[in-house]
């Protein structure tokens, strides 16, 4: 009957996230090419599998008239719909009030009404680029919305979307997650659309974070902005005869990929070669989008001040940092990038000799195959967030070590991830760089079986806690949450 025809069809979901999984470039043949896109939404969410799947965003530069349909065509293969961007609205939505404003808003570096306004862009041009941006995701939306799909709607760049959608199609189920946290009602309230970007977001029938902080933050500011009754279960709003349920989806990696990818001969191999290169010495390991929230001078500081402290480890130790270029448009990342060079130039140029250098700091990414392995052959992660919504990296990290020497996990305690793999870890506050240079020290001398121990925890908690469980805990909560929505409104 109908109940089985409806089992026996995948549920169709539409991932709608401001940047697609793949992103285009131009290949020698004059064909475009698509590569995997860097963060950790698209690595999450990628391996969500069970669902007939479709993404809508943004191919992530400005492409001209003549060629969208063309790379719509490449796109369509990997079941990405492109959703483009002209360069001035990209600049103002993505560059402006995205990245510049509530990126860092939301981060805890505060709106500086000066620091945040280029010269030419104001947060009112922004925020009306914001708008028409949201409109455009929402048409392409709709190019792809059959009735009974599934829209799930991703983070900060992306919140007046629920509300667009639902005036669209008032019983769409329409979920919201944010990959990012959500700050204090204290700082929330200095946004100048703030009513605005609370009520878009409210409009979805299911609101996630990756912690219960955050949701306790969202909750409050739409108590005290809006004036609204709330709890952790939801938020009522009578005036629009609606409740929008707020709930914590901790998010997580496929911990099989890359425990998988390790027993490949090419990575015992490429692991090998490693172990030969860094012969002799210790290797900590950082690898962060270059972003001011990762909190890489404060770590490269702890580093320094590490090598100060400890001079019998200078020639034994190397950080090897793998700074994932981002936003190369922001002023404050270009600002960033050339703070950090700096740094490094001259930590190296204090501790180098002739033929070594403390630190090898690369301005890219890696492939998966070598991160892989270079995961395998670090002796510590240290990740340094002054805030962050979870942190994959410190999750890949674990699923590369072995039982019999783990490495170790130094992790600052304002990622989202030290509330899950706290117990394995060792927790810091990056912003105390004494601390962060004590932790470093107690990694580096960490006995073989606290490694163990520790590791055994960090990964019991990787392995249970996967992308996939997340995204089936919030499709199957939304399911709910809309059909319970239903049954209220025909009462
Ligand atoms: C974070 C955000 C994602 C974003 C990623 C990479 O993880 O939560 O939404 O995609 O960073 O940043 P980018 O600006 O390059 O998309």
């Amino acid at each position: 009957g109908m109940m089985q025809d409806q089992c026996a069809k995948e549920q169709r979901l539409i991932v709608v996230a401001n940047r697609l999984p793949f992103s285009a470039f131009k290949g020698i043949g004059g064909d475009w090419k698509l590569q995997v896109s860097p963060g950790g939404l698209v690595s999450a969410l990628t391996c969500v599998e069970g669902y007939s799947m479709t993404w809508v965003g943004w191919p992530g530069q400005y492409i001209e008239e003549g060629e969208r349909d063309s790379l719509r065509e490449a796109f369509a293969k990997k079941d990405c719909c492109p959703v483009y961007l002209d360069e001035k609205t990209t600049d103002l939505f993505y560059n402006g009030y995205c990245n510049s404003v509530l990126w860092q808003l939301f981060h805890y570096i505060a709106l500086q009404q000066e620091g945040t306004l280029s010269e030419t862009q104001t947060v009112q041009d922004q925020y009306d680029a914001y708008k028409a941006a949201n409109e455009m995701f929402m048409k392409a939306v709709m190019t792809e919305y059959q009735e009974g799909d599934i829209v799930w709607v991703h983070d900060y760049h992306l919140m007046l979307l629920p509300q667009i959608l639902k005036e669209e199609v008032p019983e769409m189920k329409v979920g919201w997650f944010l990959h990012t946290p959500f700050p204090s009602s204290e700082i929330f309230r200095t946004l100048p659309q703030r009513n605005d970007i609370l009520m878009g977001v409210l409009r979805a029938d299911l609101v996630g974070f990756h912690t219960y902080d955050y949701a306790r933050h969202f909750v409050s500011s739409c108590c005290r902005i809006l004036g609204l009754e709330g709890t952790l279960d939801g938020i009522e709003n009578a005036h629009m005869g609606t409740i929008t349920r707020v709930a914590v989806f901790p998010i997580g990696i496929d911990p099989e990929k890359w425990i998988n990818e390790l027993d490949t001969p090419s990575v015992q191999a490429r692991i090998l070669e490693m172990r030969g290169q860094f012969q002799g010495r210790k290797v900590l390991l950082g690898v962060d989008r270059l972003d001011m929230v990762k909190g890489i001078p404060q770590k490269l500081l702890a580093f320094e001040k590490f090598l100060e402290e400890n001079p019998e480890w200078r020639n034994h130790v190397l950080l090897v940092q793998i700074a994932i270029p981002s936003r190369k448009d922001v002023p404050e990342y270009q600002k960033l990038t050339s703070g950090v060079h700096e740094m490094v130039g001259r930590i190296n140029g204090r501790f180098g000799s002739l033929t070594q250098n403390p630190i090898h700091f690369l301005d890219c990414s890696l492939d998966f195959h070598n991160l892989c392995a270079l995961y395998a052959v670090t002796d510590v992660l240290v990740v340094a967030s002054l805030r962050d919504g979870m942190n994959l990296v410190s999750y890949e990290y674990v699923a590369c070590q072995n039982k019999e020497f783990p490495g170790v996990l130094v992790l600052s305690e304002f990622a989202g991830a030290a509330q899950s793999l706290g117990a394995g870890a060792i927790l810091s506050n990056p912003y105390n760089v004494n601390e962060l240079s004590s932790a470093i020290a107690y990694a580096l001398k960490m006995s073989d079986q606290e490694r163990q121990q520790r590791h055994r925890q960090n990964f019991m908690h990787v392995k249970v806690h996967t992308a996939q469980a997340w995204g089936e805990t919030f499709i199957s909560e939304l399911h709910d949450t809309h059909i319970e929505a239903a049954l209220r409104t025909m009462h």
